[in-house]
């Protein structure tokens, strides 16, 4: 197992010399297969408990869903990303439209359904910058198998195709073997978290993107449909990242990034395992921080950086995703993020 020297930023000006290359031409193909949601967001002083009823300040409705997000930060950094998905024929799904458009997304594949746009009921807990989030999906509930199929050319003509679990697993699945059977990398985060992923989805993963704790779920024996391994310990400080790797590649994945919080990301690239810095931020609102990290991996990869470099790069822009308010309403280009660290 070869564990090389972790991706340092703390000690260079800004946000460092690596970062800025990889921001520094992105200019690939990015197709986005997922959800879109109009987020309902109040600031409370503290989460309401069971049963309780507690005031908190205006309702602010703004553009979210995991896949919009991301799509909307790749097209902010500079990507040509195409989003496909479905929102409904009423105001929130224009507020969705507008918001990709306004990052230069190709909305051509975002079908117009007769039903609700998705919607989440967001509360922000503004001493932590926390969050709790209740997604009714609408319109993503019609996001099926056909969607998949009918824009199979959008899948294929992209170097990269960002996935999540927010539209149906089904769907998932068939966009990522599209996109496996052409080449095109398919860059996984099991969020909303699926304890149980199928084969057929393991097998055409590139590069899965979870936290600590639902990695240290996925490899729990049983969580998937794959060979069972021996029973281990959650992930930590003294995770064996080493064993980790090995587990993921016996279910078939061949790299990964496990974000840590606080405390950077762990890059997995067969048995390469890759420490990333994280990145300081006076931390305002934590929503859509995860997908501006999946954002920029995917526009950064796209335009050819290794995993290890685009880690690097979605570590600072999803730092400066936390310093202000909502998820594509935080994200910023590169001269925000350049601005903010300097
Ligand atoms: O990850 C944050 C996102 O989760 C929000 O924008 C909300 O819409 C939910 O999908």
């Amino acid at each position: 197992m070869r564990h090389v020297s972790v991706l340092h930023h703390r000690e260079e000006p800004g946000m460092g010399a690596g970062v800025r290359a990889v921001l520094g031409d992105v200019s690939g193909e990015v197709a986005v297969f997922g959800s879109l949601n109009a987020d309902l967001t109040v600031r409370t002083e503290r989460f309401p408990k069971p049963g309780e009823t507690i005031s908190g300040e205006d309702l602010v409705i703004l553009p979210g869903g995991k896949s919009a997000n991301q799509a909307v930060q790749a097209g902010l950094l500079g990507a040509h990303v195409k989003m496909i998905g479905a929102v409904g024929a009423d105001g929130h799904g224009d507020l969705l439209i507008e918001s990709l458009q306004r990052a230069g997304v190709d909305t051509s594949a975002v079908q117009r359904e007769d039903v609700a746009t998705g919607t989440a009921i967001i509360t922000v807990d503004s001493s932590a910058g926390d969050n709790t989030i209740v997604v009714s999906p609408g319109a993503n509930g019609t996001v099926d198998v056909s969607t998949a199929q009918r824009h199979q050319d959008v899948i294929r003509g992209a170097r990269v195709l960002g996935l999540c679990m927010e539209v149906s697993p089904d769907a998932v699945e068939d966009a990522a073997r599209i996109a496996h059977d052409a080449g095109t990398r398919v860059v996984f985060n099991n969020s909303p978290f699926h304890p149980v992923l199928s084969a057929g989805l393991l097998e055409s993963i590139d590069v899965l993107v979870v936290n600590e704790h639902e990695l240290a779920d996925m490899l729990k024996p049983g969580t998937s449909d794959t060979a069972a391994e021996p029973e281990r310990e959650g992930t930590d400080d003294a995770t064996d990242w080493g064993d980790c790797a090995r587990r993921l590649a016996a279910m078939g994945i061949p790299s990964a990034v496990v974000t840590l919080g606080g405390r950077g990301s762990m890059v997995i690239e067969g048995e390469e395992i890759t420490p990333v810095d994280p990145f300081p931020a006076d931390v305002v609102d934590t929503t859509g921080a995860g997908d501006s990290f999946l954002g920029t991996l995917l526009a950064a990869l796209a335009a050819g950086a290794g995993l290890k470099e685009a880690a690097g790069a979605a570590s600072a822009v999803s730092a400066f995703a936390t310093t202000s308010v909502g998820a594509q309403a935080s994200y910023g280009d590169v001269a925000a993020v350049e601005q903010h660290f300097r």
